[in-house]
C-alpha cells in the first residue's frame, strides 16, 4: 500500500536504536525525510547511514539528549515545520518504587510525559495551519497492565495519554491526529534489561526468564520492531485521518482482554 507520505517531513524522537528507529526506517521507507535522534553519535551515525543508503531520503542526525530544552531546540531546528512526530524515550530505570526519590520521579515524569508535551507544543500549531500532521508517541502496555519495577513509567506515560486525550480533539478537523502505540514486549536492548531484572527477581537464569517471558504471549515470541514501525507509519500515513486519540496495543495478545 502505498502511505501517501512520500516527501513529508518526520521527526523521530529516540531513534537510533529499538522501537524509535523501526518507526524512522519504516516512515524512510515510506518516502519521509526523517530527523533521527539519539545520545551516543556514532550508534546514530550508523541508523543514519543505514536509512540513506536503504531508502535513499534526507536524514538529518541529531545526537542531542530529547529530554533537555536544548536537546528539543536541536530537534525542532534540523526541523522547524514537521508533518510527523513520533514522541519516544529512553523510559526510567526499572526500580522498586521505594528506591524513587522525588527528584527519580520528577525526572521520570519529564522524560516521559512533560516532554513529548513540550514537542507537541512546539509543532502542533503549524501542522493545523498546514492542514497535515500525524503524531504517534510510544508509551508502554504498562498503561493498562502493570509491570514490575516500571510503576514511574506507567505513570508518567498514563499522565500523558490522559493529557493528549482532549488535546487530540481540539485539532482532529485540522486533519492533525495524536495516537499511542503500546509496545508489549518487542525484541529490543530495553526489553533484554527487563529480562534480566525478572531473572534476577525469580532467581532463575536470563535464558530461563527470556523463555518464560516469550511463553506467556499468546504468539510465544517477542515482538519484532520492524512490526512496530510499520504500524506506526500507517499511523502517520494519509489513509489514518479518522483514527485519533487512539492506544493501540501491539503485544501479540499479552494484554488478556476482550476491549
Ligand atoms: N521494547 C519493548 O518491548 C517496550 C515495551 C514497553 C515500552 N517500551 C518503551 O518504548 C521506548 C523505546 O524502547 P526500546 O525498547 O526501543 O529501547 P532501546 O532499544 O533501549 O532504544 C532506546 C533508544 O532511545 C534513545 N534514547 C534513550 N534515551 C534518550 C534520550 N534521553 N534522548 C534521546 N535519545 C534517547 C537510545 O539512544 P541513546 O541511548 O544513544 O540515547 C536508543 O536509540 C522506551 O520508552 C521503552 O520504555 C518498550
Amino acid at each position: 500500500m502505498d502511505l501517501g507520505i512520500r516527501g513529508r517531513k518526520a521527526i523521530v524522537c529516540a531513534s537510533s536504536k529499538g522501537l524509535g528507529r523501526a518507526c524512522a526506517m519504516a516512515l524512510a521507507e515510506a518516502g519521509c525525510d526523517v530527523v533521527v535522534n539519539g545520545r551516543n553519535t556514532e550508534v546514530l551515525a550508523r541508523t543514519a547511514a543505514e536509512i540513506r543508503e536503504r531508502f535513499g531520503v534526507g536524514v538529518e542526525e541529531v545526537a542531542a539528549d530529547v529530554a533537555t530544552p536544548e536537546g528539543q531546540k536541536a530537534l525542532l531546528n534540523a526541523c522547524p515545520s514537521p508533518d510527523i512526530l513520533v514522541n519516544n524515550n529512553g523510559g526510567p530505570p526499572l526500580k522498586d518504587f521505594r528506591q524513587l526519590d522525588r527528584a527519580a520521579m520528577l525526572d521520570g515524569v519529564t522524560q516521559n510525559m512533560v516532554t513529548p508535551i513540550e514537542l507537541i507544543q512546539a509543532v502542533i500549531d503549524g501542522m493545523a495551519e498546514r492542514g497535515f500532521g500525524r503524531i504517534v508517541n510510544i508509551t508502554s502496555l504498562s498503561v493498562y497492565q502493570p509491570i514490575p519495577g516500571l510503576d514511574l513509567s506507567s505513570g508518567a506515560r498514563a499522565g500523558l495519554t490522559a493529557f493528549l486525550a482532549g488535546v487530540a480533539r481540539t485539532v482532529a478537523d485540522k486533519n492533525v491526529t495524536i495516537n499511542n502505540i503500546l509496545p508489549g514486549k518487542f525484541d529490543t536492548d530495553r526489553i533484554r534489561k527487563t529480562v534480566v531484572f525478572a531473572a534476577e527477581k525469580a532467581g532463575i537464569s536470563v535464558d530461563e526468564q527470556a523463555e518464560r517471558t516469550a511463553n506467556e504471549i499468546p504468539a510465544r515470541r517477542l515482538g519484532r520492531p520492524e512490526e512496530f514501525g510499520h504500524a506506526c507509519a500507517f499511523l502517520c500515513s494519509q489513509h489514518s485521518g479518522f483514527i485519533t486519540g487512539q492506544n493501540l496495543i501491539l503485544d501479540g495478545g499479552l494484554f488478556n482482554s476482550a476491549f
